[in-house]
């Protein structure tokens, strides 16, 4: 974990840009995760769904051609989706190694015990680590190893921050290993620009709680004084951009104290930056994976379109490197 004054500075930083940001690490207190849960149920929010059907269509065809040994998750979480391709790994009993990597330890460790008890047969070992900070597992893991990451989880990344973290995973791979990637698509014949802006805009305003949610995480953790209450939800795609931009607007103008640190003052109407989810395509994908020193070898998505699966592979130059 970095240090809180590096933490805050960093927040300081953020809050003096224009349009001001702030990194969306600060979603995940207890209440965040429960609140992201709840978002992963939403009738709007189509992404898990969609990815969890993909996957239970995808996961025996994947798990005879990888014969992996081992999974290696980035971003944990719950793994509830995990369990469709841990289910097809140890079928028969047969022995494998899970590896659910995730920041929040706690929450991390919950997970790691309940799949023990689920699954006899697989070795359990919880990593925590910070997908930013680039990851280097303590054990390696056996080969033929998959390393997941699902849940769109890499379309909160900027294309620079999502080469470096698989550039980073790549350098850990190895022959026979492959790298899974849950993407989320952009709007197209399936899937129009109001649907995906609802799954960031639900009507019970879950997702408003979980974007407002934030500053209270700010104002435990730095000792800041936001009040949530001044703020609007906002999330938008931006065309341009590819990417679903999450805001909190102020209501009215006003100053938010930063301890030790200067005042910031907020416009009426002024958007503070929480979070930026990219959508893709398969030519995207294929680039992204391309630049990290991936080959994409398989591109699965839904019946309509809405979310995709891909499978990268080490090529020649990526396993030298
Ligand atoms: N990776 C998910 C996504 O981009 C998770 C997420 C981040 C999210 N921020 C969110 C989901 C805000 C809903 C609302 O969709």
């Amino acid at each position: 974990m970095r240090e809180r004054r590096e933490e805050l500075s960093e927040l300081a930083r953020g809050l003096a840009r224009t349009p001001k940001t702030v990194s969306s690490r600060y979603f995940y207190d207890e209440r965040g995760s429960e609140l992201f849960e709840a978002i992963t149920r939403l009738p709007e929010y189509y992404l898990t769904r969609a990815e969890r059907g993909l996957l239970t269509r995808i996961a025996p065809a994947l798990i005879e051609e990888v014969q992996p040994r081992a999974l290696v998750e980035l971003g944990a979480g719950s793994a509830r989706k995990t369990r469709i391709l841990l289910d097809a790994m140890t079928e028969g009993g047969r022995a494998a190694v899970y590896v659910p990597v995730d920041v929040s330890e706690d929450f991390l460790l919950e997970t790691a015990d309940r799949l023990r008890e689920e699954y006899p047969a697989l070795e359990v070992r919880p990593e925590v680590a910070d997908m930013e900070r680039g990851l280097r597992l303590a054990l390696r893991p056996p080969t033929p190893c998959i390393h997941a990451l699902l849940g769109s989880t890499i379309g909160n990344f900027t294309h620079e921050e999502a080469v470096r973290m698989i550039a980073g995973l790549t350098s850990g791979m190895r022959d026979g290993d492959v790298f899974l990637l849950g993407a989320d698509l952009r709007p197209g014949p399936g899937k129009s620009l109001e649907a995906l802006e609802a799954a960031y805009n639900d009507a019970v305003g879950v997702t408003a709680k979980f974007n407002r949610n934030l500053l209270r995480v700010l104002n435990a953790r730095f000792g800041t004084d936001f009040d949530p209450s001044r703020f609007r939800h906002l999330a938008t795609y931006d065309t341009g951009k590819t990417r679903i931009e999450m805001h909190l607007e102020a209501l009215t103008a006003h100053a938010v104290a930063l301890p030790g640190g200067p005042v910031i003052s907020f416009q009426e109407g002024e958007k503070l930056r929480t979070e930026i989810s990219c959508k893709y395509d398969r030519a995207a994908v294929r680039s992204l994976l391309g630049q990290a020193g991936l080959k994409m070898v398989r591109w699965w998505t839904d019946e309509r379109e809405r979310f995709a699966l891909a499978l990268g592979a080490m090529t020649s130059e990526g396993g030298s490197r």
